[in-house]
């Protein structure tokens, strides 16, 4: 018996009424093993002293059961410490999986600009491709794409408190765009973040969906936090541009999600180099390996790369992004790599 083989099986103790285990939510911070006693060291966070006990019971009963263990001690000291009033309302209270839906991919990036809308949309696209059910939720409050680059300017219907998703092209998608006039001011956006994440995630009607693809705004704020605390995430994407200052922002975000125990699946590397329209040649702008390095660096895998190419700007421009209107260019051939990539990280690791 080894620190694995116990750490394998509480893999299998889930958070009371959530379908994810205690070793993701990073609850068991360690295992010593004695002979045929083991301790565990557990840090749970949670605001209901009951779960405390049913993770521990449950802990208890799974090693318990391990051949060559006899007693099984729990040091959860430092789980009550999380409790303690003093420390706020536990921000995971409220966390659960959306009904139905099977994986949430965030795709989040450092900042604006680097091209994060149009990589979600065609990777969306591309995983539809490949016969995935698929919702696109626009979570970016300032600056909503997904009107434009879907070409969908209707108003979504509700029924009841549920608001029905717009559909087109058999996926379902969700923006602010959808129900806030352009001109709504900025000042009143701000303060309308956390509900409008929470709505979206609760009060949509998504259905039954294997990827709800979620375009965020830049950065690491409200929209991030309320949606990490709202939903357990498949995991995220962070999305970059090669230079090397895009290193810095790209890592700021990979320490948020790894805060909020949120695995990254890695990123991916836009506009990586000049795909000439006229010649069909390759350059480099910003000189070549940017993403590896990047990604070797964070320690995470780079996903994909994804040319500069103004085909890609059209598609988001007319509402048909590249993957639908190109099918067989280049690029598409790359935001299908990064589709297969995705889903086999998710399908072959559960969360
Ligand atoms: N690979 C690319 N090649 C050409 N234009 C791109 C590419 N990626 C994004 N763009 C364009 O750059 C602009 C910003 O992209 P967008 O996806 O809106 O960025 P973000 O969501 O990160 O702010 C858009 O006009 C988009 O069409
Ligand atoms: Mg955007």
């Amino acid at each position: 018996m080894n620190k694995e083989q116990i750490l394998e099986a509480l893999k299998t103790v889930k958070y009371p009424g959530i379908d994810r285990d205690i070793i993701s939510f990073g609850f068991v911070k360690d295992v010593l093993i004695q002979g045929d006693s083991v301790k565990i060291l557990l840090q749970i966070s949670t605001k209901d002293p009951a779960n405390v006990r049913k993770i521990e019971d449950e802990v208890r009963a799974t090693v318990q059961k391990l051949s060559g263990v006899k007693s099984v001690e729990l040091d959860s000291s430092l789980s009550k410490a999380e409790r303690s009033p003093e420390k706020g309302p536990d921000p995971w209270a409220g966390r659960a999986p959306i009904p139905g839906v099977k994986n949430i991919i965030a795709v989040a990036s450092g900042k604006g600009g680097v091209g994060k809308s149009t990589v979600a949309v065609n990777l969306a696209v591309a995983l539809r491709e490949l016969g995935y059910r698929i919702g696109i939720m626009d979570s970016d409050i300032y600056g909503p794409s997904l009107p434009i680059m879907m070409g969908l300017h209707q108003r979504p219907l509700a029924q009841g408190n549920q608001i029905i998703p717009l559909e087109k092209d058999g996926m379902k998608l969700m923006s602010v765009g959808f129900l806030l006039d352009d001109k709504a001011p900025v000042i009143w956006r701000g303060p309308m973040v956390t509900q409008m994440v929470q709505q979206f995630l609760r009060n949509v009607r998504w259905g039954d969906l294997d990827f709800l693809v979620i375009d965020l705004p830049p950065g690491t704020g409200d929209t991030q936090l309320t949606l990490v605390q709202t939903c357990p995430l498949s995991g995220a994407i962070i999305v970059t541009t090669p230079q090397d200052v895009a290193l810095v922002d790209a890592r700021r975000g990979l320490e948020m999600f790894n805060k909020v125990n949120t695995r990254v699946l890695g990123i991916v590397e836009n506009m990586s180099y000049f795909h000439c329209p006229h010649c069909g040649g390759r350059t480099d702008i910003f000189g070549s390996g940017g993403g590896e390095r990047v990604a070797a660096e964070l320690g995470i895998p780079l996903l994909g790369e994804i040319s500069l190419d103004p085909a890609i700007r059209e598609g988001g421009d007319s509402g048909n992004p590249i993957v639908q209107a190109d099918p067989e260019s280049p690029q598409t051939k790359a935001f299908k790599e990064l589709a297969i990539r995705v889903a086999g990280l998710l399908e072959s690791s559960p969360v």
